[in-house]
């Protein structure tokens, strides 16, 4: 399969578009090859040119219902990708465009994505925010960090976008449909709609 974007093969052994290429090698081969991550990254810049249509000039989103992509771990990113891909998590728009990405590419945007800084976001609704930093303060910083910035593992979700943070609260809190997992599942389940908005105020507006 040809690329969407045109890009050049990123290294003398290419990876090509094909289902079986391991991301998650080619991720690691690039964090010990300077020279490799250098060309995955320029890539992945030329990809982000594209995406910045909804998610924004260096991943930060400027609409509300849009996740940021700047500062996103790469492993869950990488991760978010295989989940568009085979159906676990569905959104229409990001899955033909994930098909349509070489695995240099995937690799390559998620290189870019993770280096390029978040946006603060001014501060609003004082009270809200306090409310949301002690729910934040009982069970999300367990996975997410002290700070929001997540790990390894887990998704950086601060300075995240508002609306879209709200709705995939909620869907996580329904436990089945466009996207589920399970330990959110059971990390929303107590959540109520003002439990969320409170907790959307504090994580929007955290650095
Ligand atoms: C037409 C608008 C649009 C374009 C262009 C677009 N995206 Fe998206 N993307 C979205 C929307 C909307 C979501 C949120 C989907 C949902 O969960 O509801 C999303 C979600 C994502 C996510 C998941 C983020 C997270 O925090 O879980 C990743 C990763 C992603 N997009 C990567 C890309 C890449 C890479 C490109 C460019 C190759 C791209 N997108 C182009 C609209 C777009
Ligand atoms: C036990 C670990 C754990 C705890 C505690 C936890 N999360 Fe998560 N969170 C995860 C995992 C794992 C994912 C990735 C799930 C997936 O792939 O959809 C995630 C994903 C998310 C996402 C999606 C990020 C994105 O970019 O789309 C948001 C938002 C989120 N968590 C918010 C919260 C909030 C708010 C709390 C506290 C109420 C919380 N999480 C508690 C493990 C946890």
């Amino acid at each position: 399969m040809s690329s969407l974007f045109a890009t050049a093969p990123a290294h003398a052994q290419s990876a090509k578009a094909t289902g079986d290429v391991d991301l998650s090698a080619r991720l690691q081969a690039a964090q010990s090859d300077p020279k490799l991550n250098e060309s995955l990254f320029k890539t992945g810049r030329k990809v982000a040119a594209f995406c910045a249509n909804c998610h924004g000039e260096g991943g930060n989103s400027p609409k509300a219902d849009t996740p940021n992509l700047a500062g996103q771990n790469p492993a869950y990113l990488l991760e978010q990708l295989r989940q568009f891909a085979d159906g676990r998590r569905r959104n229409e728009f990001m899955e033909g465009m994930i098909k349509a990405m070489t695995a240099d590419e995937k690799v390559g945007m998620v290189l870019f994505y993770a280096a390029q800084p978040v946006t603060p976001k001014p501060p609003t609704k004082p009270a809200l925010v306090a409310r949301g930093k002690e729910y934040y303060g009982k069970t999300c910083f367990r996975c997410h960090g002290e700070d929001g910035r997540g790990g390894e593992k887990f998704a950086r979700i601060a300075g995240q976008q508002p609306e879209y943070l709200t709705v995939t609260l909620k869907r996580y809190r329904v436990g089945q449909g466009v996207r589920t997992d399970p330990l959110m599942a059971a990390n929303t389940k107590l959540m109520t709609d003002a439990d969320i908005d409170a907790v959307v105020a504090y994580v929007t507006s955290m650095p």
